[in-house]
């Protein structure tokens, strides 16, 4: 129904830039395919959605996202299939993460069917620039900012929603080095944790780039009260196998972003039968269990990321090595089942996969 009823006008591009696109080796979020979808709000209501070449947008100095970070914005993937059908992964968890982050940001929500919809006509219409190349993928990045030309302090009434698209390789090409950061807080109990907003991101990078200098790709980030609980990383969630179990820290408080592929490996390990503990994991009990070789697996798992081995954590002067991620039962059976999944190749047995 909402497929009908939903016009957008189209302007296509008369000068694709498909033919220029090196598909052997496509860095992650530098290239950028054909068009991109705009649409604004105003007087209250969104309307007049729009595809159009993708390209520079003109902005008023004093557009109010810039000063006072009211942005949001998702992070999904389309594959193709052996059969040349389109899919998404879950879109429906991205339209309802990015209606909470716009709640909590004062910023105004689009309806998550609409979101959706939007998100497939903008990828159909690029669906030619969807890499063919394993572990490749087309991303997609819906967001929304204010656009009041207006420095005083109140959130804005008029704001633009934009979605692109890129070509995609790996986000890590290789397993990483991960630091527990006790000094630096990402997130604290009734801050914006929890929302996909750019200013967490912004906030994150003075201590990423400290951790960068003592040889880490990335943080996990511990709780800002107490430095005590593990949180998150950078880019993704995070997740160990601790005697057999896999555990991840629950999402009860408001400072850990909702992933969709952490819930995604919660739910199929469940359905295999492996016993799964979202709760509140201490810095120590990992330490300890590093100690006595406990942990046989530790990982990311995000859109961007997809499932990232963790090769060391660093912690207070001490580096503590994983097995060798050959080794690692789970994550590796989960990587390969959501890759296969996305690409259509077994049976979707959750139902997780839209095709556009
Ligand atoms: C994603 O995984 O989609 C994100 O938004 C994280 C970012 C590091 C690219």
């Amino acid at each position: 129904m909402l497929n009908e009823t939903l016009s957008i006008k189209i302007n296509k591009t008369q000068n694709s830039k498909i033919e220029s696109v090196d598909w052997e080796n496509l860095p992650f979020g530098k290239v950028f395919s054909d068009h991109m979808l705009v649409m604004d709000y105003k007087e209250g209501a969104w309307g007049n959605p729009e595809i159009k070449p993708f390209g520079p947008m003109s902005l008023h100095p004093a557009t109010s996202a810039i000063h006072y970070g009211q942005s949001v914005f998702e992070g999904m993937k389309a594959n193709r299939t052996g059969d040349g059908k389109v899919l998404l992964f879950r879109p429906e968890m991205n339209a309802k993460r990015f209606a909470e982050s716009c709640e909590r940001m004062c910023m105004p929500a689009i309806a998550e069917d609409v979101f959706t919809e939007l998100v497939k006509r903008i990828v159909d219409i690029d669906r030619n620039w969807i890499p063919n190349k394993e572990g490749y993928s087309l991303y997609v990045r819906p967001f929304m900012f204010a656009t009041d030309d207006f420095i005083g302090i109140k959130s804005s009434d008029t704001y633009t929603f934009v979605i692109f698209t890129c070509p995609v390789g790996v986000y890590y090409s290789s397993p990483i080095n991960v630091k527990i950061e006790e000094f630096y807080t990402r997130a604290s109990q009734g801050g914006v944790g929890r929302a996909k907003t750019a200013g967490n991101y912004g906030a994150s990078l003075y201590p990423a780039k400290k951790g960068n200098e003592e040889g880490f790709h990335q943080l996990i980030w511990t709780d800002g009260i107490e430095h005590k609980y593990i949180e998150e990383s950078g880019t993704m969630n995070v997740m160990f196998v601790v005697d057999g179990k896999l555990i991840t820290p629950s999402e009860d408080s408001d400072t850990i972003l909702k992933g969709v592929t952490k819930r995604s490996v919660v739910e199929i390990a469940q359905h295999w039968g492996i016993t799964v503990e979202e709760r509140k994991i201490t810095v120590d009990e990992i330490i300890t269990a590093l100690k006595e070789d406990r942990v046989s697996e530790a990982f990311g798992a995000g859109t961007a990321a997809t499932i990232a081995p963790i090769a060391k954590i660093g912690f207070r002067g001490e580096l503590y090595e994983l097995p060798a991620v050959k080794t690692r039962e789970i994550s590796n059976k989960v990587s390969s089942y959501l890759s296969d999944l996305k690409v259509g190749s077994i049976e979707d047995e959750m139902n997780w996969c839209v095709a556009v």
